[in-house]
């Protein structure tokens, strides 16, 4: 904390205000007095000038495209860590040792199946129902089956619900998809990695041995740990209000895929793919362009800008590489990716895009890969939540711990009527 001040003056009145830094990134004031001593509130919707909280998990400097997990950069991680390594890092705030990975990895595993009953929860749901809404279902309803580990003040009770968690989600997320398509449910093997025994749920089907690709495994693994984190993240920032007033952590993390699946958030994986598959042939991507720069459009690029990142998306550079290697794994092409490069060829040098920084964002390619793997674009988001999840339940775990937490309860600027009486239904 520094010893700066700013000052306001408002109302007449003139107020001090502690100005507190972090290790990196922008100072912020400390305005929690400001009600009390002017009875003015500050304004802020979006929340685009507002720190919500202190976080030591991941930091981001939108200008010069930098992401780090308790400040090692991403594209380090993606390059030399795994989503196993990763999730441990931003739970616990150090790199493990081998023998900690080894411990880690092996209480995820011991986690990974359900609740036997919660197979018919699934069979409630209509066969062509949204998987991210089935997603919002499953995991609020785990808030019914595992009451031993949900006292909340209690950190084993914290540690067990993270880890059920962040082992359940896959289970949880292949058989969403298993029941769109009409398949059986599969059920764990715990001989595979997080990634690889993702995979077998998804595409393995009883009747025969289903074989992990090393090369897709281990591009979903990036993928995953490319997802894991991004600090105050609309759906972050939703499951810790929800958290903050004490709520159970299964309904949290509900919480927080309901916000996820929104196009402005994670639910523009499925929006990019979709708009690369309507642009279709490079020849129409100008149209495209046009429409986006149109105020009376309310079309936007998908998978382009961010509220954070003015510069390219760390997370959008490692994205366009993996397409590349899955493509030569698989030994497939997809004309889409090509129609991606030229659309963002094309924006990169448009001044639109230029004066207002918009850039590639890491649900630009991420649909690309995840459709040459076998996904249906439905299942985008669902992947974009089972790899968040290690970082809601982070900074839920932080929010808890934190001992000057106080429930999130922001103040407004009311336009409505003033106060009137009631006119009886017979005079209206
Ligand atoms: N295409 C065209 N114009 C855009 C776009 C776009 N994708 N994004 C922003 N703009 C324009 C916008 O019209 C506005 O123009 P003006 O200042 O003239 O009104 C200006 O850029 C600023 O946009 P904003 O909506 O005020 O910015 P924001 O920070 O509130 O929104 C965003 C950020 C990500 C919601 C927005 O860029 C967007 O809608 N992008 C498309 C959806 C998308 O790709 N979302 C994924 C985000 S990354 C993954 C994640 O974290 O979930």
């Amino acid at each position: 904390m520094s010893d700066n001040q700013a000052s306001l003056t408002a109302g007449g009145k003139t107020i001090d205000m502690p100005v507190n830094s972090g290790t990196i990134g922008p100072d912020v004031i400390d305005i929690r007095k400001l009600y009390a001593q002017t009875g003015m509130f500050t304004y802020d919707p979006g929340f685009t000038s507002t720190a919500s909280c202190d976080s030591a998990i991941t930091y981001i400097d939108g200008d010069e495209g930098v992401l780090l997990h308790r400040g090692y950069p991403i594209g380090q991680l993606a390059e030399h860590s795994s989503f196993m390594e990763v999730s441990y890092l931003l739970l616990n705030g150090e790199l493990p040792s081998s023998g900690e990975l080894a411990e880690f990895s092996r209480t995820i595993t011991r986690h990974t199946m359900l609740h036997e009953q919660l197979a018919t929860f699934y069979r409630g749901f209509r066969r062509d129902a949204h998987p991210m809404a089935i997603m919002c279902g499953v995991v609020g309803a785990l808030s019914a089956f595992y009451h031993d580990s949900t006292d909340i003040a209690d950190p084993t009770h914290r540690k067990i619900s993270s880890h059920r968690l962040i082992a359940k989600m896959p289970t949880i997320a292949a058989m969403a998809y298993k029941y769109s398509v009409g398949q059986p449910f599969v059920y764990p093997d715990n001989k595979l990695s997080y990634t690889g025994n993702f995979l077998k749920m998804t595409f393995g089907v009883p009747a025969e041995e289903y074989e992990v690709v090393p090369a897709v495994e281990k591009a979903m693994d990036r993928i995953f740990t490319l997802h894991a984190d991004h600090e105050q993240n609309a759906s972050t920032s939703t499951v810790r209000l929800a958290g903050s007033s004490g709520a159970n952590p299964f309904a949290c993390i509900a919480a927080g895929i309901a916000c996820l699946w929104g196009p402005a958030h994670g639910g523009a994986n499925e929006a990019a793919l979709n708009m690369l598959k309507e642009i279709g042939t490079p020849d129409k991507i100008q149209h495209y362009i046009d429409r986006a720069k149109d105020k009376n459009d309310p079309f936007r690029l998908m998978g382009f800008g961010h509220r954070v990142y003015k510069n390219y998306d760390p997370r959008a550079t490692v994205m366009q590489t993996t397409v590349r290697e899955v493509f030569a794994a698989l030994n497939v092409q997809d004309p889409l990716f090509e129609t991606a490069l030229r659309l963002e060829e094309i924006a990169l040098s448009d001044p639109y895009f230029a004066e207002k920084k918009l850039f590639p964002n890491v649900d630009f390619y991420s649909g690309i890969i995840l459709s040459a793997i076998g996904f249906p674009t439905t299942m985008f988001t669902v992947l974009f939540a089972l790899a968040r999840t290690v970082g809601w339940v982070a900074q839920w775990n932080e929010m808890i711990s934190d001992p000057g937490q106080k429930i999130g309860r922001p103040r407004q600027l009311y336009t409505g009527p003033t106060q009137r009486d009631y006119i009886p239904l017979s005079e209206r």
